[in-house]
């Protein structure tokens, strides 16, 4: 029978019921049904509570990149991801930084800002200048609206005013900035933006439309940097690999796009574990990566006077270590426990070595043995796995399927009855 999805009141139903209709829907298997109430660490209802028309849980390893010294301290980062090799290429680059000190992060600010968007002004100019008088007023407005950040030692602190030209004419483009403090911020900076709308329109004359963070932090850049020992490294070759894998990275979109993704396995993955909202990562550090008008990678490479290899990171981060996920999930709650970040500043820190340190050691794999043969050893146990090969011959099964070329299920299979007549 085909499926009609039109489900009018899913969200009405209760877990239960609606388990019940999609099994019908999709026809589950018992099987299938009790993976469906596999809630894991997290009460039924409580998943229940944090998205609509929830059926279910999903669950991915975390692991541990380990051997990070970062401003001379170390730091266990735990990882959310499922490709395999993430988490052994970053512990090792931090295991080559180490020789040079590690990694130095510059401090991160928890700055950020809501967009305000003022159309149908008559005259911009006058409406900019009067504005412009007004913002003591109207960042005092958006602070009575959160006392406690204030107490706290946030709160609104400045308006930046842009002038855009559209399809539909001039609009002044207000920024609104706040600090956030350990917050991620985006509820913050939109309560306030929502809170001095009248006051905006009353001032300037115009008709405010969006009011909503911009998820393009430039307030809140981390930054960076490590020597990475050439010896280490693989010696001159490696380096030059690396840097030569930097220029086609710098000259070329379509491998920007590529070594930014390798940047982001690692920051996405701590952005995961922490609970931290991993679109808006992703969205802010590709829209810095194209700020100049050609998208560009995130990182720099260079090489000091011994030809050890210096990379560097900037990129915005807006990570928090209160609010949103970071608190009511266990594992989140776990993985800050572990990384012991006393700020939302800290945590960007360790963010932004890790993507450098992930980025590395993609360079280096690429421009040396290639990144298949690492890939690969993890990749064949994981089908050897998948095809049903009990644990103590997942080894040998993979490693003859990488010696076969043929890293696939039924290959698998074929060897491990083969084992088995023997
Ligand atoms: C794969 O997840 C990431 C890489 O493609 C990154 C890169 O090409 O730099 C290996």
């Amino acid at each position: 029978m085909k499926l009609n999805s039109e489900i009018s009141g899913f969200y009405k139903l209760s877990l239960e019921e609606r388990q019940k209709l999609l099994s019908k829907l999709s026809s589950l298997n018992a099987e299938e049904i009790a993976l469906l109430n596999n809630f894991g660490y997290f009460e039924p209802r409580q998943m229940d509570t944090l998205i609509e028309n929830v059926v279910g849980s999903y669950q991915l390893p975390m692991g541990i990149a380990v051997n990070f010294k970062i401003n001379g301290k170390d730091y266990l980062i735990p990882m959310v991801i499922e490709e395999p090799s993430v988490v052994a290429a970053a512990s090792n680059l931090a295991r080559i930084a180490r020789k040079q000190g590690g990694f130095q992060s510059e401090e991160v600010k928890s700055l950020m800002f809501s967009q305000i968007q003022v159309t149908q002004i008559k005259d911009i100019n006058s409406a900019r200048q009067k504005l412009m008088e007004n913002k003591k007023k109207l960042v005092k407005i958006a602070n009575e609206h959160d006392p406690f950040l204030n107490e706290l030692g946030g709160g609104a602190i400045d308006i930046e005013m842009r002038e855009i030209n559209t399809r539909n004419g001039k609009m002044l483009i207000l920024h609104l900035l706040v600090n956030v403090l350990d917050a991620m911020g985006a509820n913050v900076v939109n309560t306030m933006a929502e809170a001095i709308t009248p006051s905006i329109e009353e001032i300037s004359g115009g008709k405010v439309y969006l009011r909503i963070v911009s998820n393009l932090a430039t307030h809140r850049i981390a930054r960076c940097r490590a020597i990475f020992d050439k010896e280490l490294l693989g010696g001159e070759i490696a380096v030059n690999g690396i840097l030569t894998a930097y220029e086609f990275a710098l000259a070329d979109p379509y491998r920007a796009a590529t070594h930014n993704k390798g940047i982001m396995n690692g920051i996405i993955a701590l952005t995961l574990a922490t609970g931290n909202d991993t679109r808006a990562i992703e969205a802010g550090a590709h829209a810095y990566a194209s700020l100049s008008g050609s998208y560009k990678p995130l990182t720099k490479f260079d090489t000091d006077s011994g030809g050890n290899l210096i990379g560097e990171i900037e990129i915005p981060l807006a990570l928090g270590i209160i609010g949103g996920m970071t608190k009511i999930h266990p594992m989140a709650r776990l993985a800050l426990k572990i990384l012991d970040v006393k700020s939302s500043g800290e945590l960007s820190q360790v963010a932004a070595a890790l993507g450098l340190a992930q980025n590395v050691a993609a360079l280096r794999a690429l421009a040396m043995e290639g990144i298949q043969k690492g890939h690969m050893s993890l990749h064949s146990r994981n089908i050897a796995k998948i095809a049903g090969v009990p644990d103590h011959l997942i080894e040998k099964v993979a490693k003859q399927m990488i010696e076969d070329k043929k890293i696939r299920i039924d290959h698998a299979r074929v060897i491990f009855e083969r084992i088995e007549k023997k």
